[in-house]
């Protein structure tokens, strides 16, 4: 799947964010190796440290479905700046895809891309990558 489509998937997520709090809405679209989609929003709470971040959402719900190898992702957000993975996001995307691109878009502008080797050089893991 192309990068323009993953990220209009994830603009169609936008709407399902639950940003109560900080009023920004988060989505991810993340393509599997084999050509699926799994989708996440950020999820907020009152208690505002146990919100979970759009990009682990769409982690979350894609291992869940039993896929554990990813090539891109798409973030897309309503504010102006470029959304890049916050760091524990980066983090939990190198568990499963240190080699993933990553395509990021605010409202309007047009997407940026970069790799997650780029954004979290030098990642943590319990094994030799
Ligand atoms: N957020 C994400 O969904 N992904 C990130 O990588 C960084 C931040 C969300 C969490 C919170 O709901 C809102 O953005 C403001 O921090």
């Amino acid at each position: 799947m192309e990068p323009g489509e993953l990220v209009t998937l994830a603009r169609e997520a936008l709407p399902r964010a639950y940003a109560p709090y900080s009023g920004y809405r988060v989505a991810a679209a993340l393509l599997t190796e084999k050509g699926e989609v799994f989708t996440g929003v950020n999820v907020e709470n009152s208690s505002l440290g146990l919100t979970v971040c759009a990009e682990r959402a769409a982690v979350a719900a894609a291992v869940t479905a039993g896929h554990r190898q990813f090539s891109r992702l798409a973030v897309v957000a309503e504010g102006d700046a470029p959304p890049l993975p916050c760091g524990a996001c980066r983090q939990v995307l190198s568990e499963f895809a240190p080699d993933l691109q990553i395509f990021v878009a605010s409202r309007d502008e047009e997407m940026q891309k970069f790799t997650l080797q780029e954004l979290l050089p030098h990642s943590f893991s319990f094994r030799k990558k």
